[in-house]
């Protein structure tokens, strides 16, 4: 079993997604073990995406990332972490594979939909970030 984290971003939430991929990952098989709507801070934001710090869009990331409401969630399953970044698709919606979240529901990479994590230490990282430990189910 492997625990992952997944966020339903601003554009998702704000266009009322968030049923449709929560039943996705209903469907999916996983367990959510976390979920929540909040608002990010930009210092989380900073943090969530410092891989980015250098790369000319960091900034516009930033801003939409913390523009409006996400929910964030975490998803516990068998290989969960590659498991959900092949059902959101590619980065670039232009390049998901049809029937994947970012190609059903995106046009562009800046507003992609969701965000999953992209490794273990990621996922450790990102959900420790997110929830405190007492807000995930055992
Ligand atoms: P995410 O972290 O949000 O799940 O997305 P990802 O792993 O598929 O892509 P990543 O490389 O981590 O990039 C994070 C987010 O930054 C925006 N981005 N813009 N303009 C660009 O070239 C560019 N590249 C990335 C996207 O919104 C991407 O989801
Ligand atoms: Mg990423």
């Amino acid at each position: 079993m492997e625990r992952t984290f997944a966020m339903i971003k601003p554009d998702g939430a704000r266009r009322g997604l968030t049923p449709e991929i929560l039943a996705r990952i209903a469907r999916k098989g996983y367990r959510v073990v976390g979920l929540k709507q909040m608002t990010i801070s930009r210092q989380t934001a900073e943090n969530h995406y410092g891989e980015h710090k250098e790369r000319p869009f960091f900034g516009e990331l930033v801003d939409f990332i913390t523009g409006g409401p996400v929910v964030a969630i975490a998803l516990e399953g068998n290989e969960a972490i590659a498991g959900w970044r092949a059902m959101m698709g590619a980065t670039n919606p232009a390049n998901a594979a049809p029937g994947t979240i970012r190609a059903d529901f995106a046009t562009t990479t800046g507003e992609n939909v969701t965000h999953g994590s992209d490794s273990s230490e990621s996922a450790t990282r990102e959900l420790g970030l997110f929830f405190a430990a007492g807000e995930l189910l055992d």
